[in-house]
């Protein structure tokens, strides 16, 4: 059964966004979004084996981000949502990449978040590899501890409350969750073509302090689309949302404000 219904908080009346988390996260990553649900209609699933959403089955096959972009898909379904905009932090930009090549219909507008357009590098395939081997030996917190660390900018990583939620979100990956989404980013195709032929509005942001994803890479994002803007969120790292989202909020409200009809 590739088939998953996934869990999801809606919250909110106004234009709906569809917010995809990133990796090794959940849904409540965006917990601090919840303010906008005065002006926008907040939908945030847990990705397959995240959070309280089940896991896909998949038999011996590998998982895909064609796998989470269907169950994206799915959901955009489920809600009766002709049209939506996708706003995506890291894994949730790759896959926001493929739910455009598939269902390009589906998108009113794109909000790619501390993420890149390239495929992994040989380096960072072999670091995913290790990690799957790692968490099927039973070593998961070999993977996830030292994220921390790389996920959060040294301002957030003071703040006690904000590094036990990024825990918590980690914690709640289930082993399946984690080896499938480390086998399909680093599996995942190159996007940088795929930029030249996305047409609706696009907002790129990224945290002026991400250390995996900097400013230079989301530059190539934002160079790449015709009808984009790119928004850098000072103090925060990879997790800008959590990180800074007085910065992050205001610049979602003013892309969303400014499109003609989504207000
Ligand atoms: C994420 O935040 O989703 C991951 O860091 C992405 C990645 O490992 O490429």
């Amino acid at each position: 059964m590739t088939h998953v219904n996934l869990y999801h908080r809606d919250l909110g009346l106004g234009p709906p966004v569809i917010f995809v988390h990133g990796f090794p996260l959940d849904g409540r990553m965006w917990q601090r979004q919840a303010t906008l649900a005065e002006r926008i209609r907040i939908i945030t699933p847990d990705l397959p084996g995240a959070g309280r959403s089940p896991h896909f089955d998949l038999g011996q096959s590998p998982a895909t981000l064609g796998h989470y972009a269907d169950a994206v898909i799915d959901l955009l379904d489920r809600l009766e949502l002709e049209k939506a905009t996708l706003c995506g932090l890291s894994m949730g930009g790759y896959i926001l990449f493929e739910i455009w090549r598939r269902a390009p219909q589906r998108i009113a507008s794109l909000i790619f978040c501390d993420t890149r357009a390239e495929a992994d590098s040989p380096d960072i395939k072999q670091n995913r590899r290790a990690a799957i081997q790692k968490v099927i030996q039973g070593r998961r917190a070999e993977v996830t501890e030292p994220m921390l660390d790389l996920l959060l900018a040294p301002p957030a990583r003071q703040n006690p409350d904000l590094v036990d939620d990024v825990r918590a979100m980690m914690d709640a990956v289930v082993e399946e969750g984690l080896v499938a989404a480390l086998q399909a980013m680093h599996d995942r195709p190159d996007s940088l073509e795929t930029l030249r032929t996305i047409v609706v509005p696009a907002l790129v942001i990224v945290g002026s302090l991400d250390s995996l994803t900097p400013p230079p890479t989301a530059r190539v994002i934002q160079q790449g689309i015709s009808h984009s803007r790119l928004v850098e969120i000072p103090d925060a790292g990879h997790l800008s949302p959590l990180e800074n989202p007085r910065a992050f909020n205001a610049a979602l409200v003013e892309f969303l404000l400014g499109i003609p009809g989504a207000s």
